[in-house]
């Protein structure tokens, strides 16, 4: 059934929008007057705020100290024992939410199923008591490579339960990305599915995490969920099915109490490398800072019904499917599928259907809905929606102002929020029901958050001009390393500035201190909201046997944020052919995973290299985002290689 969006005054993006009277008298913070005593105290007695946040949770033991700090060394919590899982499903049964939906799922063919706290904390006691009998123990690494159904969650949480470090790798990356992760994580075990579903296909994961496995001599175990019932290679002593090993496990288990400090997860991300960065992430402080930032950003009640469109795969999913709403006991939709499956407006009929109230997507799904037409908004009511976010990449202020009036009826607030794989939370955005927001800023700082822009010197950017954007002072649920590299860990994060961490953005204040991020400083590319390193796909691509050398450049792309654009020198003895372009794709495909395949390829006699050798990719973007290059380039080698690109690229 169609209703009538609210009435909302004529915006553009030059508009700033204040909540609505009813929302912030409804909303945790209410007033910027509230917020700014909060900041204030967050920033000046950050033990004090974060202690009397801490406590909504459950500690086994408290706390001997809230923060340890010697850069670039963070412990939150120390002396406390804990256990996230038992935190995120046992307390919700013990304050009596028990009979409440803890995920209603629904499966991409249309299959549904509703999980109560009560019924989570039997799965979850199952599948831990499954790890544990399986001689899985606290510390080991597990790899967990599913599909989006409710057992990815559980598999997450049983980890946590028993100690033992997850790292999920998303469904959509390749075998090959399993090797490389399994590899670095050591993982004993992998939790992965038969197959699942995308776009009314099936991919075939247990296919690819055997691949993977070949020649693996760490991973003791593998278990499979039965998803979609195809025909899959079960080895003999390895391979279990997550129902056999589950039947006979008992409903209960006594969750541990961990160290503050015991690690979580692992989860990898790109980085300027080719092989991307396993960031660990620990107990304590992530779970305070998830739970923190849900309540307050998010501003979860009771009575919520939250959706977030992210995949398990990615931080958001990690944060903010998993961890997040669950600490904060809130009712959560998990959809298996793709956004535009059967039809255009999935996404919309879930939210009618469910009544969803909180809705978090990327912006890069809101370009793609609007190109797909409003007809298939029109045809549902959205009125349960009471507040939108987006997370992942900027929003431009037309994909802004659509979201707002069309999905939000011009009634709900948006939280743009900023933030990383690295800094596990969110970090930067709106509070609801006081931030006054504007299209294309993540506007503040979050509690905790002490934020700077800075100039090569290290001096603040005046307003409105750009620089790099550091965070001065640790944060809860801040990375604790790159897995097994402190040093790299060190030198990545935190030696631009002394005892700043450097998030590899740019960005500026306005007057206000609303804060714009204007994009990656570092050869990572943002395509559809999944971060891709420059590196990773030049080094998949010089795998190839008829390549010699590949630079990739992002180009802007109107639904995906960046395109993937590869300038590539064949070997002296390869034919370039239409063909070949296709091979290559398909091989970066497979190397990394098909959200990496390049949008276009181009054969190049020559690459823009100084006298000293470097691939100047700024030459590449500047050509493939103009169709020319300005500005001097006679340090280049060969400056002809210019006026051939510029030809190449209009073919
Ligand atoms: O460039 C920023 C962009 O995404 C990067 C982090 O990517 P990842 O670790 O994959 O985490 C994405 C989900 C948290 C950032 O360095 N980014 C993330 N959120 C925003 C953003 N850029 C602009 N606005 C945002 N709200």
């Amino acid at each position: 059934m169609k209703k009538k969006a609210t009435k909302s005054p004529k915006i553009n993006e030059n508009t700033e929008l204040k909540p609505s009277k009813e929302f912030s008298k409804n909303a945790r913070v209410k007033s910027m007057a509230q917020y700014k005593r909060m900041y204030k105290e967050s920033i000046e007695k950050p033990n004090t705020f974060w202690a009397r946040e801490a406590k909504d949770l459950k500690w086994q033991k408290k706390w001997d100290s809230v923060l340890q700090w010697k850069a670039p060394n963070a412990k939150w919590f120390s002396g406390a024992k804990l256990n996230v899982c038992e935190n995120c499903v046992d307390r919700h049964v013990e304050e009596g939410r028990g009979n409440k939906a803890a995920i209603i799922w629904e499966g991409e063919p249309g299959d549904k199923r509703v999980i109560t706290y009560r019924q989570l904390l039997r799965d979850v006691s199952r599948f831990a008591n499954a790890l544990t009998a399986q001689g899985i123990k606290a510390k080991d690494s597990v790899l967990i490579y599913m599909p989006m159904t409710p057992e990815a969650t559980i598999a997450m949480l049983a980890c946590a339960r028993i100690g033992a470090v997850h790292s999920v790798v998303f469904g959509g990356f390749s075998a090959e990305s399993i090797k490389d992760r399994l590899d670095d994580s050591k993982a004993v075990a992998v939790i992965t599915c038969d197959a699942g579903w995308r776009r009314g296909s099936t991919v075939p994961l247990k296919e690819n995490v055997d691949n993977a496995l070949k020649g693996n001599k760490t991973v003791k175990t593998v278990i499979v969920q039965k998803r979609i019932g195809n025909e899959v290679k079960m080895k003999r002593g390895r391979d279990k099915w997550w129902d056999d090993v589950t039947k006979d496990m008992p409903a209960t288990h006594k969750p541990k109490g961990f160290n503050a400090e015991h690690p979580l997860f692992i989860l990898y991300t790109s980085g300027s490398t080719g092989k991307p960065k396993g960031i660990l992430h620990t107990s304590a402080g992530y779970m305070v800072g998830t739970y923190t930032t849900s309540k307050y950003i998010f501003d979860m009640k009771e009575d919520d019904v939250y959706w977030c469109t992210a995949d398990v795969g990615w931080i958001t999913g990690h944060s903010y499917i998993t961890y997040g709403p669950l600490l904060n006991g809130v009712t959560q939709i998990m959809y298996e599928g793709a956004p535009n499956y059967p039809d255009w407006d999935r996404f919309w009929n879930i939210i009618e259907e469910y009544g969803v109230s909180i809705f978090y997507t990327a912006p890069t799904a809101i370009r793609a809905f609007i190109k797909a037409g409003d007809q298939h908004v029109d045809k549902h009511d959205l009125s349960s929606l009471r507040l939108l976010g987006t997370v992942g990449e900027p929003i431009n202020p037309a994909a802004w102002l659509w979201y707002h009036e069309k999905i939000g009826g011009g009634r709900c607030p948006i939280v743009d929020t900023w933030w990383q794989t690295e800094t596990g939370a969110a970090m930067i955005s709106p509070l609801p029901g006081c931030t006054p927001i504007k299209p294309g800023t993540a506007t503040l700082p979050f509690f905790g958050v002490d934020v700077a822009i800075l100039d090569e010197n290290g001096n603040e950017c005046k307003p409105n001009t750009p620089g790099k954007l550091v965070i001065k002072k640790p944060w809860p649920s801040m990375l604790r390393n790159i897995y097994g590299d402190k040093k790299r860990y060190k030198d990545t994060y935190w030696s631009d500035y002394k005892g700043y961490y450097t998030a590899g953005d740019g960005a500026l204040k306005d007057k206000k201190g609303n804060i714009y991020i204007v994009g990656r400083l570092d050869d990572v590319l943002n395509v559809s909201g999944h971060r891709l390193g420059t590196a990773e796909i030049e080094s998949s691509l010089v795998a190839h046997k008829s390549v010699a050398e590949a630079a990739v450049v992002a180009k802007p792309h109107e639904v995906k944020g960046e395109a993937i654009v590869c300038f590539v020198t064949l070997k002296t003895n390869i034919t370039p052919s239409p063909a070949l372009k296709t091979e290559l794709r398909n091989h970066v495909g497979k190397i990394i995973g098909a959200i990496a395949k390049p949008d276009s390829i181009h054969f190049a006699p020559a690459l823009p290299k100084t006298r000293s050798g470097k691939i100047m990719r700024r030459l590449l973007k500047e050509l493939v985002k103009t169709g020319n290059v300005t500005g001097n380039i006679t340090t280049l080698e060969d400056p002809n290689v210019i006026e051939q690109l510029k030809n190449i690229i209009k073919e």
